[in-house]
Order: C-alpha cells, then sequence, then structure tokens
C-alpha cells in the first residue's frame, strides 16, 4: 500500500493528522532491537500518540531507581573529586553575571537573533514558500525561540535527572559532584525560562520526541540509563544546539548567556564520560552492554532525524505544504545541517570513550553516516576552554 499516496488523497488538515500518526509508528517500528524497543516503546506511545507534553497541565513520571547510601563517606574516585572541585569553583550567578539591561528587539536585522543564513530562503521559495523581508525576521525569531523553548525543556529534563542520579550512582565523590550538577542544571532552567519571558515573550510546547526521551530516562529504574541518556545523548544534543546558536547569534546577551552554560555543560558530559567508562566497562556483561550500544543508536537516530520544529510548522505552514514537505526544508537548513554536524563530533567520540561502540554496531554507524565523527576528542580529553575556542574560531 503506498501510504503517501493515499495520504494525499485526504484534505490538507486531516493528511497532517495522519501523517504524524505514521511517523510516530515508523518511529518505533524502526526499532529492531526488543529490549530497547521495551524501553523505548511506552514512553513513544505517551509522547507521539498521547502527546503527554502538550495537554497543558503538569506530566507525572512515576521513577523507580533506588537511592544508594554508603554510610563510610569513601574518597573513591580522584577524577570526580577534582570535576568537583572545579564545579564549585565554576558557579555562577545569573542576575549578576549576565547583563539583563540588554534591550533585546527580536526583529532587528541589524542585532538578528540568527542570520537569514541559518534559512536558505531561495530553498523555500523553488518550495513555493515565497516570505517577504518582515516575514523572514518574524520566521527567524520563530526558529529561535523554538529552540530556546526546547532548550528549556530538555533543561527540566537535566534537573530532574542530575538528581535522581546523584541518588542512585554508587560512587561518592560523584554523589557530591551531582550536587553540583543540579544547581548548574537549576540555574540553567532560571536563565532560559528568563530569557524566553523578558526577551522574546514566547514559549513553545516541548517537540514530542524530546518528551520520548526524557520520559524514557525518568522512568527507567537503572541509574546508568539514566545517565547514558541525559549525561551522554542529551548533553551531546544540548552541546549541537547551544553551540550552534552560540556561533551564530548576533545578540550579546543570548551569546554570554550560551557561553555561560557551555562552559557548565562540558562539566556535565565530562563527568558521564567518566561515570559510563567505569561502569559500562568493568561492571556491565557484554549482553548488558550490547543493550545499552543498540540503545544508545537508535537515540542517535531519533536525534538525527527527528527534531524536525513541528511546532513551528503548525504555526506557520499547516494547510498551506506538507509535512513531508517541511520535514525536507528543515533536514535541508544549513543551519541545522551545522546542528547536526556539531552535535554529532560531540556525541560519537563519547559514545567510544564509555565503550558504545564496539566493531559489532559500526556498521550501523556506517551506514546512516555518523562514522566520520569517530575519531573527535571525547568530553574527557576537551576543557569547556578549548570547546569554546573550537566554536569561536568556526565562528
Ligand atoms: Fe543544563
Ligand atoms: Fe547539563
Amino acid at each position: 500500500m503506498d501510504i503517501a499516496r493515499l495520504t494525499n488523497l485526504l484534505p490538507q488538515r486531516l493528511r497532517s493528522q495522519v501523517d504524524a500518526y505514521f511517523e510516530a509508528v515508523s518511529v518505533l517500528a524502526e526499532i529492531r532491537d526488543p529490549k530497547v524497543l521495551r524501553s523505548l516503546g511506552p514512553s513513544g506511545l505517551r509522547g507521539l500518540i498521547l502527546h503527554r507534553g502538550k495537554q497543558g497541565v503538569p506530566t507525572k513520571i512515576q521513577a523507580t531507581h533506588r537511592a544508594h547510601f554508603d554510610w563510610t563517606y569513601p574518597a573513591d574516585n580522584a577524577e570526580m573529586a577534582e570535576l568537583y572541585r572545579r564545579a564549585k569553583q565554576g558557579q555562577w550567578d545569573a542576575d549578576t553575571a549576565l547583563d539583563w539591561s540588554t534591550d533585546v528587539d527580536p526583529l532587528n536585522p541589524e542585532v538578528p537573533l540568527l542570520p537569514a543564513s541559518f534559512v536558505d530562503f531561495d530553498d523555500l521559495a523553488n518550495r513555493g514558500i515565497r516570505l517577504s523581508g518582515a516575514d523572514q525576521q518574524r520566521f527567524l525569531y520563530a526558529i529561535t525561540a523554538w529552540m530556546l523553548s526546547q532548550f528549556l525543556h530538555g533543561e527540566q529534563g537535566a534537573l530532574f535527572a542530575a538528581a535522581q542520579v546523584t541518588e542512585a550512582v554508587q560512587f561518592f565523590d560523584g554523589k557530591l559532584y551531582g550536587a553540583t550538577q543540579v544547581m548548574d542544571e537549576g540555574r540553567h532552567v532560571e536563565v532560559f525560562s528568563r530569557y524566553l519571558d523578558d526577551k522574546l515573550g514566547r514559549l513553545y510546547q516541548i517537540n514530542d520526541n524530546l518528551y520520548v526521551i526524557i520520559d524514557a530516562l525518568m522512568s527507567d529504574g537503572r541509574w546508568d540509563m539514566k545517565f547514558l541518556g541525559m549525561q551522554i545523548m542529551v548533553e551531546g544534543l544540548a552541546l549541537g544546539a547551544f553551540g550552534t546558536l552560540y556561533r551564530q547569534t548576533s545578540e550579546p546577551l543570548l551569546k554570554s548567556l550560551l557561553r555561560n552554560v557551555i562552559q557548565d555543560e562540558a562539566r556535565h558530559v565530562h563527568y558521564g564520560v567518566l561515570a559510563l567508562r567505569e561502569h559500562i566497562t568493568k561492571e556491565l556483561s557484554e549482553r548488558e552492554r550490547q543493550e545499552r550500544e543498540n540503545w544508545a543508536f537508535e537515540v542517535a537516530l531519533l536525534m538525527r532525524n527527528r527534531f524536525m520544529a513541528y511546532e513551528v510548522y503548525e504555526e506557520w505552514f499547516e494547510g498551506t505544504i506538507s509535512r513531508a514537505t517541511w520535514r525536507e526544508i528543515v533536514t535541508s537548513l544549513p543551519g541545522m545541517r551545522e546542528f547536526r554536524q556539531v552535535m554529532f563530533s560531540r556525541l560519537v567520540p563519547n559514545l567510544r570513550a564509555i565503550g558504545l561502540l564496539s566493531p559489532r554496531i559500526l556498521p550501523h554507524y556506517d551506514r546512516v553516516g555518523l562514522l566520520q565523527y569517530m575519531d573527535g576528542a571525547a568530553a574527557d580529553e576537551l576543557t569547556a576552554e578549548g570547546m569554546l575556542a573550537d566554536l569561536d574560531r568556526a565562528a
């Protein structure tokens, strides 16, 4: 059955709904490992079909992890203790570290939130969408607000995940370090929320695919799955997105906000690599390791293929172009290509460093074009300054 041809016969609005449903089913159908499907499936249902993140009411997710106490307070990991020391010294107060008196006009082309080159407007015109100069500014404003809204939702997930991992992890030095990360993530929620509220006056709902990842790692009782999901996958996504926006924006408050946040996030991924490398290479059976390896690959695909800003589509183009055309547009946006490049150049070396890129999975990464990032530096070989210098050089 040719679903695309069948759905083309439907009225435009219904066509969008059917397309969204088939896309949700295809996300789950693509998952080959039954264990991975069991762990992502219920979250997929809640996020993609029931749209739990978009109900306009608080979402309750059952957490099932076990808290790990140790009454002997061992000094058990020197590298984590060092990260804890650096994290204490790296704390900053958003009230004083950032200049909130900056006047932000999201539609001012002299100080653009994003440059016009982020979107290829000629390509859009070729697809039948002609935007005036003023509409182009409004569109770039919408894209920026959508990205920052997803950052904010991701930071809420990071805040709770960091708190859970602090309870559950077995390294005592990791718990002390984790306390600083909880503070960091709280501050990130604060700054993104404040920027969206005070400066952009917009907040988009959570993207369904981001909801799926957050739901999955909240409800998984295994601390290392939370860790893998949050400290490696979502932090990788965040670094890709923060890095791209940091590089592209001309708005000075947003730029300095992102600079500060990136410095914190670099520590978080570093901690993720330290803790998971110990755990995966020394504690897990080969079967358990393979399950995580498959899970990471599926989530990487989800992050590469599925962050399609449908919330912007619904606001701008629903009824004008199909979701399939929108997907093609988003996939080929120059800014999104850069985002994927920055994200995977951080993520793939980290997966290698924690032992989740064994020869058995490499052909899969190769098939989807992600093997080119294999030889980059992992988070424990990079400083925050080095990471920022990389971004500044490329700007
Ligand atoms: Fe964060
Ligand atoms: Fe973080």
